[in-house]
């Protein structure tokens, strides 16, 4: 596909942070983890901006480096109640919590926050803060063309819902195993998101993360699904 000529760039970073730049330039980060994110080119880990960022859950892979880039870069940060509480704490202001369910606009996009079967505890100093509950966000364009970033989740029937209610075109799935899903469940979330292209994320980062975009694509075969599986490479950009 030629994402440039649908007007937007989308960005792996690396494990399960990607950067998009839509049609009227706005820059959305999500999952924002890069300074200690083995996985993301050093030079990917700076910005000229950042508009929006969506955080996923709790987790620091998720949202590491979110308090020193919210703070730099002032972006609208959408992610749940508890995590947008956590990061007001920190100083973060603008923060957008939000639930699932809920369709919430930011800068002409809209991010609808959906269901994750996962955890979203915080670590800090020591401790770990209760985050709320994991999500995943459809992200709708300026030309209605929807982007499904489904953070760390397990398979679940309410995947249905998505794909019915918000079918995506891309779907950004983790498939790295152990902590969420694996290829053999991300090509059975695939038969009910029906997106056109997916994009695999969360594997390869450390060994234990061990799917592989040629293990989705052989899952998705046997379930005689004809979805492209775009496998980039950390710092490639969709086109
Ligand atoms: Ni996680
Ligand atoms: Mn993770």
């Amino acid at each position: 596909m030629s994402a440039v000529n649908r007007g937007f760039a989308l960005t792996w970073l690396g494990h399960h942070t990607f950067k998009l730049v839509t049609r009227g330039s706005r820059t959305v980060l999500m999952d924002p983890w890069v300074e200690s994110n083995p996985a993301c080119p050093k030079e990917l880990k700076t910005f000229e901006k950042i508009d929006v960022m969506t955080i996923s859950h709790g987790h620091g892979d998720h949202m590491g480096d979110a308090v020193t880039l919210a703070k730099k870069f002032k972006p609208v940060v959408v992610c749940n109640f508890e995590i947008s509480l956590y990061l007001g704490r920190k100083g973060v202001t603008n923060t957008l919590g939000m639930g699932k369910g809920g369709t919430a606009e930011a800068l002409g996009l809209k991010f609808t926050m959906v269901h994750a079967i996962h955890s979203s505890g915080i670590e800090d100093g020591g401790q770990v803060l209760y985050g709320g509950e994991p999500a995943g966000f459809v992200i709708t364009l300026e030309d209605g063309t929807r982007i499904y970033h489904a953070g760390d989740t397990a398979v679940h029937a309410e995947m249905a819902l998505i794909g019915e209610l918000y079918p995506p075109d891309i779907a950004l799935l983790p498939i790295g195993d152990h902590y969420t899903m694996s290829p053999r469940e991300a090509a059975v979330a695939a038969r009910m998101l029906k997106p056109r292209w997916i994009v695999p994320a969360h594997y390869g980062t450390y060994p234990v993360l061990t799917g592989t975009p040629e293990a989705l694509r052989e899952e998705l075969k046997k379930l005689d699904l004809d979805i492209e599986v775009v496998a980039l490479r950390p710092g490639e950009t969709l086109s």
